[in-house]
């Protein structure tokens, strides 16, 4: 075969291979099988990008958000108004509010990224970054209020003041608001982060979360570690102190154990 013929026959291979990874990828991703071209598949899935940085994940974007937190998130995030406001606390590079603001364009809600550390070359015009500080030190004033805060694999799982980011978010939560937390939480699989009761028991975030009297948790139907905490009508909740007793670090994720103390 001359080389003319066998670089011919290696493109049309070539085509033949990318036409196949297109329909495979159509028939898998119902949502994608939707898009009008090739073109538009890998925009969209440029759209989704996912990045490994700084060993854990700062770059979930709009897609992912959604996904994690299913109907419940969507159709608030949809109904707020450009006087709406929403909080992304643990921002990473901000992805989800920036192609949320892309989508919306001028009536879109107001949005907040907060991260401790601010990934470089994120553009953050159009809407305020809050960096260097943990969200649990920022004086509500300084944020303001909101019907939406998240908090996707963010502060409550970081931090080493979970009792204060839990504070934190229902002080600067509007009464009809809704805090969107994602990360490896419930049925204590990971261990991640355990509080030990004043009767002795070991709960993890969510059993605790539960405990609170004034907190309404909801699971995320079908989505696991994903959940929504909203505060009964008339309440104010009040968050009981965490003491760390323990912690380690192996690996990204911190495991800790935390003590009720008063
Ligand atoms: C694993 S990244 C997740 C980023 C983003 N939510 C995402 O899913 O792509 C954790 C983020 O939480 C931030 N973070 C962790 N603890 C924090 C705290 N106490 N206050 C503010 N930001 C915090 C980090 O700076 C980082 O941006």
């Amino acid at each position: 075969m001359s080389f003319r013929k066998a670089s011919e026959h290696g493109r049309r291979n070539t085509l033949f291979s990318f036409f196949l990874f297109c329909l495979i990828i159509g028939q898998g991703f119902p949502a994608l099988a939707k898009a009008r071209s090739c073109r538009q598949i890998f925009a969209d899935r440029d759209m989704h990008q996912v990045h490994l940085k700084n060993s854990y994940n700062v770059g979930r974007g709009l897609k992912d958000y959604i996904t994690n937190f299913g109907e419940a998130f969507e159709t608030r995030l949809l109904g707020l108004s450009s006087h709406g406001r929403w909080l992304d606390a643990g921002a990473g590079e901000a992805l989800a509010l920036r192609q949320y603001m892309a989508l919306r364009k001028t009536d879109a809600a107001q949005v907040v990224a907060v991260a401790v550390k601010k990934p470089e070359h994120v553009p953050n015009e159009g809407y305020s970054y809050f960096e260097g500080r943990y969200v649990e030190e920022i004086p509500a004033r300084e944020l303001g209020r909101f019907e939406i805060i998240t908090d996707v694999y963010g502060p409550l799982f970081y931090s080493s003041r979970a009792d204060l980011v839990l504070a934190k978010y229902l002080e600067i939560l509007k009464p009809e608001g809704s805090i969107f937390i994602s990360g490896y939480y419930g049925a204590k699989s990971r261990d991640n982060l355990r509080i030990v009761s004043p009767r002795g028991e070991t709960l993890d975030l969510i059993e605790w979360l539960k405990s609170i009297d004034g907190l309404i948790v909801q699971d995320v139907p079908e989505r696991k570690g994903a959940y929504f905490i909203s505060v009964r009508p008339e309440t104010v909740p009040s968050v009981p102190k965490l003491e760390l007793i323990e912690q380690t670090f192996s690996g990204v994720i911190p495991q800790r154990v935390f003590r009720v103390s008063d």
